[in-house]
């Protein structure tokens, strides 16, 4: 699968399930009330830009517009229904955007903040996606962010392995093989956060209201009855890890 259908795929999946979202992500709600809190601390100038990627339905827009009222807000996401939802949410303040933040390409001038949660595990090429932005930045801007570390759901990969089955789940990058650049400077923070689901099936079940179900390029799906036996392998209380990476960049 090339990277043009992978992302029409991701577009289809979140536009899909916009309605839904707010009332299962919970731990993005979480996440994005965690970095709001660590970039109301920068010290932002007055009438400072601001872009937001992947705002998603607005969990971080509404902290950014409530902390930096004097700023000028450009929130966008890849998905059109996405950012209807935001705007339904978060009111027509902001300048809203449809962007590839991977390729943002067609923005005007330079932010002194780019700011994005759980959203960056969704780039094909995540260092790539990261020197184009740096690119759009003001001169002591920070790009800040959230997205997804390595051992994000470990008990998932587990139960597919114990099974001889193949995971779906990308791998994601932890501290220390996180893709780096020359040139810019990077500060990582970490944590876990431990979400309970009533079974499998209901972690997956979520995924899958969430619009996060794009598993990583050429995976064979699973059989139906592999399915079967996977879920039946975790009935009962599942207990799943999220490895939340707090970055900030700057250049
Ligand atoms: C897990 S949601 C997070 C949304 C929001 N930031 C939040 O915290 O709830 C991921 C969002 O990223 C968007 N997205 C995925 N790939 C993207 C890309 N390359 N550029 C911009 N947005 C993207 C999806 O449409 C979705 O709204």
């Amino acid at each position: 699968m090339n990277e043009s259908l992978k992302k029409q795929r991701i577009i289809k999946a979140f536009s899909s399930r916009a309605d839904n979202y707010d009332s299962v992500a919970t731990v993005q709600r979480i996440v994005a009330s965690k970095l709001a809190k660590r970039i109301k601390k920068l010290s932002l100038q007055m009438n400072s830009r601001i872009l937001e990627i992947g705002c998603g339905t607005g969990f971080l827009s509404t902290h950014l517009i409530k902390d930096f009222s004097d700023s000028k807000i450009m929130l966008t996401d890849i998905s059109s229904s996405m950012l209807d939802k935001c705007r339904i949410n978060v009111g027509d303040v902001p300048q809203y955007r449809l962007l590839d933040g991977e390729y943002p390409e067609g923005i005007n001038g330079s932010f002194d903040l780019i700011a994005s949660n759980l959203t960056f595990q969704w780039f094909c090429d995540l260092q790539k996606g990261i020197e184009r932005l740096c690119k759009f930045l003001a001169p002591n801007g920070s790009l800040i962010f959230t997205t997804l570390g390595q051992k994000t759901f470990k008990e998932w990969r587990l139960a597919h392995h114990v099974l001889g089955l193949i995971c779906g789940t990308p791998q994601y990058p932890s501290i220390d093989n996180f893709p780096n650049k020359e040139g810019l400077f990077y500060h990582i923070d970490e944590e876990l956060i431990y979400q309970r689901y009533n079974s499998g099936y209901d972690f997956a079940r979520t995924l899958k209201l969430l619009g996060a179900k794009e598993p990583v390029i050429n995976h064979k799906l699973l059989s139906p009855s592999s399915i079967r036996r996977l879920l039946n392998s975790l009935q009962g209380e599942f207990i799943v890890t999220y490895h939340i990476l707090y970055c900030e960049v700057k250049i």
